[in-house]
């Protein structure tokens, strides 16, 4: 990807996101976790995109681990907000690690609003 690409990508991301903040699943996201943290696409690109992609589709290697595309529906459906945050606090399989020594509970719960984001972004 070219960088103005990237750039334009990350712009529209953030814009995906203050939308996706007025839906009902980030709203319970914040509820359940208390997340207020504001910065969740700054946040996603410097701990998950090196892994999970910044457009949430992931990277073939980690695919291969079992990975998730998070634009998928059919993944969105499959898990509640609950275990998104705990995926993402404690880690899952042998390569995804767990952030709750690096992340707030507030910023594990705005990861949580990020990848139901891009999700979003595709059932539009
Ligand atoms: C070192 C690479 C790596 C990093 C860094 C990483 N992930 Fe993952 N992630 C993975 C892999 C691989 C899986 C698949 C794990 C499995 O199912 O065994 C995964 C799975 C997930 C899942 C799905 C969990 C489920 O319920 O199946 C979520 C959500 C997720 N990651 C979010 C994040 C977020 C948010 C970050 C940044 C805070 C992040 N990941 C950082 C590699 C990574």
């Amino acid at each position: 990807m070219n960088r103005a690409l990237g750039l334009a990508a990350i712009a529209l991301l953030g814009s995906i996101t203050i939308v996706g903040a007025l839906y009902p699943g980030a709203a319970h996201a914040r509820a359940v976790l208390g997340a207020t943290h504001p910065d969740g696409v700054a946040l996603y690109g410097k701990h998950c995109a090196s892994c999970h992609g910044r457009d949430g589709k992931g990277i073939p290697s980690f695919r291969a681990e079992g990975e998730p595309d998070f634009t998928d529906p059919g993944f969105q459906r499959s898990r509640s907000d609950q275990q998104l945050a705990a995926a993402i606090a404690n880690g899952k399989g042998s390569v995804m690690p767990g952030f709750k020594d690096n992340l707030s509970d507030a910023e594990v719960g705005a990861m949580v609003g990020r990848v139901r984001a891009f999700g979003r972004k595709k059932a539009k």
